[in-house]
């Protein structure tokens, strides 16, 4: 039979979007959030991020009745036939995931859930850990099947990458659950057009396909994925440290090399390096967890410390061209992660703006989706505006350190026009170095030193 009834743990990036988009499949769903903060915010039809399209789709499944928040496991678990845990899986101090969370949630359901029950895991986890879990249910004569599906959207795309995907992946040793989760996604599909018309978001399939496999090696095909990637672009910044010093360009360099369909121009990227709550984490735990197998990665060590350097690489070659950065106004436009998302866990860009101010330089940042959030990271002294102006207004150095698009649409005249001095720090490697010499600006970017 269908399931008819879900409950989402966890109201996070992964866990509201799942929840809402799955309200408009004719799905009657909870979302479990513990957070009242966050449950209050969501409660009124709106997430606490900023996800493009995200926030329409909340606020008609409230109306429908077909998205309920609650905090109570209570409430929803008994009525669910499927469970999805989204969760978050820190990493703890020693790089390895912290599955604190994920234990939590997966014991708090074993109280309330029906016998049959299909427990989905969407968080990030070692391989392994669903084994562990299935042995806690079991231990706890809970009567629920365990399925792994890893989670592969991007904030920023987070509604088009779960609409239109390139591989829905379920692991898991009952075929039959493993189906059943495979068919929520068709169902899915069956509504995507409509959903994307409501979030007014870009439509257009991907690579649509669903695969099912084993359950560890769902779990290791999610954190394989984002080691890969984080892989590509430490390369191409391993190799953009090169072309500083070889005197080439790097973004010609990778356009170059990324023409070949063998490797493909995506992720790399050059500059600041990666960020947010997935690449770091996911990298340290996969390190992490395949020590504990007794197999050393250095490949994925060596990639790690790589992007950890970035931001100080970055500030080095501003002090090597400008000398002491005492004194000097420096705007740093751009504190998310990256472009699309208010998220700024493990962010370059407040990095970029900490170190600078570390150095004795005055730091005024802007971000377009990101102030509160980064209002935390920011180190006392640093002062936030609301306008890319009033951030280069009289500034020495402009640091641009996220490709929003409000930023990128700013040409080096404009920056020339209102910045006191004259050094354009490119730490995403967007603009264009003749441009920016032509405006009178001196521009540094990362790799480009041709
Ligand atoms: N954010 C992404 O882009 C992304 C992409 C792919 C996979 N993932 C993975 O998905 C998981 C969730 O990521 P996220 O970014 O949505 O995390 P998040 O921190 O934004 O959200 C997790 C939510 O779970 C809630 N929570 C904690 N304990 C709970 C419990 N016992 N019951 C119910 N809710 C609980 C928290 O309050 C929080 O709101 C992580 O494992 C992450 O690695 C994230």
């Amino acid at each position: 039979m269908q399931p008819q009834t879900i409950t989402v743990l966890g109201a996070g990036y992964v866990g509201l979007t799942t929840a809402a988009l799955l309200a408009h499949a004719n799905y009657k769903v909870y979302v479990v959030e513990p957070n009242q903060e966050r449950l209050d915010v969501i409660k009124t039809g709106k997430s606490f991020f900023y996800e493009q399209g995200l926030d329409p789709v909340i606020k008609l499944a409230l109306e429908a009745g077909s998205l309920i928040p609650t905090d109570s496991y209570k409430e929803s678990v008994p009525e669910s036939d499927v469970v999805f845990s989204c969760v978050g899986t820190p990493d703890n101090p020693d790089g390895s995931s912290n599955l604190t969370y994920v234990f939590a949630a997966a014991e708090e359901t074993a109280k309330h859930a029906k016998k049959g029950v299909i427990y989905v895991q969407k968080s990030t986890v070692p391989v392994g850990t669903g084994k562990q879990i299935e042995a806690l249910f079991s231990k706890l004569n809970a009567s629920i099947d365990y399925v792994s599906n890893p989670e592969f959207l991007r904030e920023g795309t987070a509604l088009y990458d779960t609409l239109f995907f390139d591989r829905v992946v379920v692991g898991g040793d009952n075929r039959k659950a493993v189906d059943a989760i495979l068919d929520i996604y068709m169902d899915l599909e069956q509504f995507r057009d409509h959903i994307a018309h409501i979030a007014r978001i870009p439509t257009g399939s991907r690579g649509d396909q669903y695969i099912a496999t084993t359950l560890n090696s769902a779990e290791l095909i999610k954190v394989t994925a984002n080691a890969f990637l984080a892989l590509k672009i430490s390369f191409a910044n391993s190799i953009a440290k090169l072309a500083d010093k070889a005197d080439a360009d790097v973004v010609e360099v990778m356009d170059a090399v990324g023409a070949d369909n063998r490797i493909g121009r995506a992720f790399l990227d050059t500059g600041r390096g990666y960020g947010g709550g997935c690449f770091p984490k996911d990298v340290s735990g996969l390190i992490s967890s395949a020590l504990e197998h007794g197999v050393d990665l250095e490949i994925m060590q060596a990639a790690q410390s790589l992007n950890q350097s970035m931001p100080g690489y970055i500030v080095d070659k501003l002090q090597d061209a400008v000398g002491s950065l005492a004194d000097k106004k420096i705007a740093v436009l751009g504190l998310s992660f990256k472009a699309g998302t208010s998220d700024v866990r493990k962010s370059p860009g407040v990095a970029i703006a900490n170190i600078l101010q570390q150095n004795g330089a005055t730091v005024v940042t802007y971000d377009p989706q990101a102030h509160e959030e980064a209002a935390p990271d920011l180190l006392p002294d640093i002062h936030q505006v609301n306008s890319i102006e009033a951030a280069i207004d009289g500034a020495d150095v402009t640091v641009i350190t996220t490709e929003w698009e409000d930023i990128l649409a700013y040409s080096a005249r404009d920056f020339a026009r209102h910045m006191q001095g004259s050094v354009l720090l490119d730490a995403v490697n967007k603009y264009d170095a003749k441009d920016a010499s032509a405006a009178g600006l001196q521009y540094i970017g990362v790799g480009r030193s041709a």
